[in-house]
């Protein structure tokens, strides 16, 4: 029982399945059958699952929803939506509905620069690495034109190579700081290989180089990779109308749009808030980006750090009244691709692509960014009139419904009687054991 194993990785699908069930479940057979329910009657669809990862058993699902109804730039989008809590895709849609009649939202990419670097020690006198630096600039570049020969003949590529020393931070640590253009791509891929032959080349070429002495000669790279904090892959999306345009949820509009800059004001200077309300904004951007086969890990580290840049963590939703006009917007860094990894690979994440009319990249990070933006929006909106919780567990309603193990007619029912009336797991319970009796 619970014994380590050799060579797990090599043992067919069903040895696995076996396996974990025998050793780590009570019931080995619910397990294997459990698993086995989850897997897609598609062989070739399953094929595909089971090769993005190792040792696959099975899937895990998320619910797929489209939020209708958004109006960004003019145009108008369906928005696919991957997330498990209940609220966030009707929230989503109430908030592109309240904007549609209200001029929609803008969205315009800021700037599209993406990072990596070469972090390694010197051990020597810095005047002569930065001449060492200047010299093999040119060898550098060239170095990598192999990988990036296709990419700048789309206009992408290698930018830049810094040379930056960190010597105040760690004792003879330097770092090559280069900045690419990948396009329509995420790029990792792209960037971790030019690193890695950048740190390579740098190597060589210190080797070599006749201004150095013995000790100079031997540079020592500690690791060369991307940079997920991409403060220069910006986009900004807004909405924006006459404060008595407002004039929504039995709230005077002054007073709502009052309410709303204080709520934002508040996110600003406390950390506390701000982490909520930006998990708020997270809700509708991660729910964008898993639809599109994104990498969320990546887009949650960059922009959480994006949130912290002043010093402290703070909103990344920003709100004014200026000449009668409320002002809504947020700013975000957002590196997201729309070809490569698996948006040509997971059959879901081709067709919320096509659903979003094949987006450039740049068009992606509006939409992400317009998510994220209405999100927040709703959360607010039901924060400072109503309180969260109304809309909230209306939507959980079925969840609870499900886990106490209400029939179709009974959810019905219940729901048509929670119209009107808290939801709370004690009400619900309640309830269902009335209608029972
Ligand atoms: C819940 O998923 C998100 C909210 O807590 C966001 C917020 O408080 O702004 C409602």
């Amino acid at each position: 029982m619970n014994a380590p194993i050799e060579g797990f990785s090599k043992l067919s699908k069903e040895e696995k399945i076996h396996w974990i069930a025998h050793n780590f479940t009570e019931q080995p057979k619910k397990t294997e059958q459990l698993l086995k329910r989850y897997w897609n009657i598609d062989g070739e669809v399953q094929k595909i699952h089971d090769e993005f990862i190792e040792n696959t058993l099975s899937n895990y699902y998320l619910p797929f929803a489209i939020a209708p109804n958004f109006l960004i730039n003019g145009a108008f989008y369906a928005l696919p939506m991957v997330i498990e809590e209940s609220s966030v895709v009707a929230a989503a849609s109430k908030a592109a509905k309240f904007w549609l009649s209200r001029g929609g939202f803008k969205a315009e990419v800021l700037s599209t620069e993406k990072v990596g670097q070469v972090h390694f020690v010197f051990k020597g006198d810095t005047s002569k690495l930065f001449h060492f630096f200047t010299d093999i600039q040119e060898t550098l570049h060239r170095s990598v034109e192999p990988i990036t020969r296709n990419m700048e003949k789309r206009g992408g590529g290698l930018k830049k190579i810094e040379l930056r020393d960190k010597t105040g931070d760690i004792e003879q640590y330097f770092q090559l700081h280069c900045t690419f253009e990948t396009l329509d791509a995420m790029g990792a891929n792209f960037i971790n290989s030019c690193l890695e032959q950048l740190a390579s080349t740098l190597k060589e070429s210190a080797n070599a180089y006749f201004g150095f002495n013995e000790t100079e000669k031997s540079i020592e790279v500690v690791m060369s990779i991307l940079s997920n904090y991409v403060p220069n892959c910006l986009v900004k999306a807004e909405v924006s109308c006459p404060v008595e345009m407002l004039n929504e949820d039995g709230m005077p509009p002054e007073e709502f749009a009052t309410k709303m800059i204080q709520a934002v004001q508040i996110a600003k200077v406390d950390p506390h808030r701000a982490v909520t309300h930006n998990k708020g904004v997270m809700n509708g951007i991660d729910a964008v980006v898993l639809a599109t086969g994104n990498d969320f890990r990546a887009v949650e580290a960059g922009i959480h750090a994006y949130a912290a840049k002043g010093g402290s963590y703070s909103s990344l939703t920003h709100a004014s009244i200026k000449e009668g006009i409320f002002h809504f917007w947020i700013e975000v860094p957002l590196a997201l691709g729309t070809v490569g990894g698996l948006t040509s690979l997971h059959p879901l994440v081709k067709l919320a692509l096509e659903i979003l009319q094949h987006p450039r990249a740049k068009q992606l990070m509006q939409i992400t960014a317009v998510a994220g933006l209405a999100q927040n929006f709703a959360a607010l909106r039901s924060l400072v009139t109503t309180g969260i919780q109304k809309g909230h567990m209306k939507m959980h309603l079925l969840n609870i419904l499900n886990q106490i193990g209400a029939n179709d007619m009974e959810k019905k029912e219940l729901i048509q009687f929670f119209k009107e009336r808290t939801v709370s797991n004690s009400t619900v319970k309640e309830a269902l054991e009335n209608l029972r009796s």
